[in-house]
């Protein structure tokens, strides 16, 4: 088969010439022309595969080098060791960054239409088959307060022999707790504020209440030997009250480090942060919390998400919350937009260095397939970028 009649997709460090057919993915064995003029642009640096197993519906044939993109010069995101090295300031990068994609519960909480179960399924399928090592899947909130996520029992029932990922959910208290461990949750995460107004407006109740009812929470989880992951909302600013000081995001971490949360993450739950107040307020909460307890959970309303999440990586944090496609937003958070875009950080990791075992072709993938269920672009601008490659190639 010599032309290439579809798309193409990303898979690790490949770029893979692909057809669709049906309703699963299709990959033709030839990328000719357009392998072809890669080769001239990449010298030659082309790699064949054997074919490999992605998913039920994946057959990978043929690969070139990721990223390059179809101009004069080829170009890589990959750094290698040697960048490293002699960097001082990559230096001291970490080795490796945990990602926590948020997709299918802070993703998809704010979306009116209800997605079917079957989706929201498929696409936590898709996240940890793209090498995501953790995966929020849905929250034991009240129906009434978010209707999107009112089949979490459905949700957690199918994906109960999936394996090779964590599936962390939301419970704002005792029930969502309870409810979330009969239906299978091994690990669960519970969700403060650091404004007063913003608790009130998002769990219906204030901080010191809902501190309560997160260590009645915690000590049910801790019987259970269950992890507790512990949020904090408006680490810099809240839609209601403004800015936010430091001083009251290390009270609460505070509180849920000592009621036994593994891992406390800083949400800037608006996107407002600028590494001008995020820098400030790590330097705060790492005087009480182990920064190796702490992960940063950035929304990108105003785009300054990379760039916090990169001076957060200079402090030593290596946990970063992300949502495939940059969905997301809180309902009780107006105006916020999605989370930083999963393939974003991928890239800009990658860029770094900075090992994160995802396979940023699968994760388009899995970006892809939520997106057009959405019937919307992706919000990461690498996914929108790399599309583009596939536009080109397709032509060829
Ligand atoms: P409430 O109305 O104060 O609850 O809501 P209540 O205790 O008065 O009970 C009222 C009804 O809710 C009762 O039912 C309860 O049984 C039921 P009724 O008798 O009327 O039929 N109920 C529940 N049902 C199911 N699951 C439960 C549950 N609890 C009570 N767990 C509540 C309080 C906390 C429940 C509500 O405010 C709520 O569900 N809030 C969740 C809001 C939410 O999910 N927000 C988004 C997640 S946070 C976020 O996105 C930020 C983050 O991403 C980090 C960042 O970006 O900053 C994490
Ligand atoms: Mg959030």
């Amino acid at each position: 088969m010599a032309v290439c009649p579809g798309n193409s997709f990303l898979h690790g460090n490949f770029l893979h010439i692909i057809s669709r057919r049906g309703r699963g993915y299709e990959y033709t064995e030839e990328v000719c022309p357009w392998r072809r003029q890669m080769r001239n642009v990449s010298r030659g640096d082309f790699l064949n595969r054997t074919p490999a197993n992605m998913s039920r519906n994946h057959r990978v044939f043929r690969s070139v080098p990721d990223a390059c993109y179809l101009t004069d010069r080829p170009y890589s995101s990959h750094c290698n060791d040697e960048c490293t090295r002699d960097n001082k300031l990559l230096r001291s990068m970490p080795g490796f960054v945990k990602i926590v994609e948020v997709g299918p519960r802070d993703g998809l909480q704010n979306e009116k239409d209800i997605v079917p179960t079957v989706v929201k399924v498929e696409l936590i399928k898709m996240l940890v088959s793209s090498g995501l090592p953790i995966v929020e899947a849905t929250s034991f909130v009240s129906p009434k307060w978010v209707p999107q996520l009112a089949d979490a029992k459905d949700v957690m029932e199918a994906i109960r022999t999936v394996e090779g990922g964590r599936f962390p959910v939301l419970t704002p208290n005792l029930k969502g707790f309870e409810a979330a461990v009969a239906a299978g949750a091994k690990e669960v995460a519970i969700f403060a504020s650091a404004s007063e107004s913003f608790s009130k407006s998002n769990i219906n109740c204030s901080i010191e209440d809902s501190l309560t009812r997160y260590r009645d929470v915690a000590l049910a989880a801790r019987k259970l030997s269950i992890p507790v992951r512990g949020y904090i909302s408006c680490v810099v600013g809240c839609p209601l009250e403004g800015v936010v000081s430091p001083s009251k995001v290390t009270y609460v971490g505070k509180e849920l480090y000592d009621m036994g949360c593994y891992e406390i993450s800083l949400g800037d739950t608006i996107g407002v942060g600028t590494p001008g107040t995020v820098i400030p307020m790590l330097e705060d909460v790492i005087d009480v919390v182990p920064i190796d307890k702490l992960a940063v959970h950035f929304h990108d309303t105003y785009g300054q998400a990379l760039s916090n999440i990169l001076a957060s990586l200079q402090m030593g944090i290596t946990t970063v919350d992300s949502s495939v496609s940059g969905l997301g937003g809180c309902p009780y958070a107006k105006g916020a937009s999605g989370n930083v875009a999963t393939e974003d950080v991928v890239y800009m990791l990658n860029g770094l260095g900075v090992k994160t075992n995802v396979d940023l072709g699968k994760l388009m993938l899995a970006g892809d397939f939520i997106c057009q269920h959405l019937g919307r672009q992706s919000g990461s601008k690498t996914a929108i970028a790399l599309s583009r490659i596939r536009g080109h190639a397709s032509k060829l």
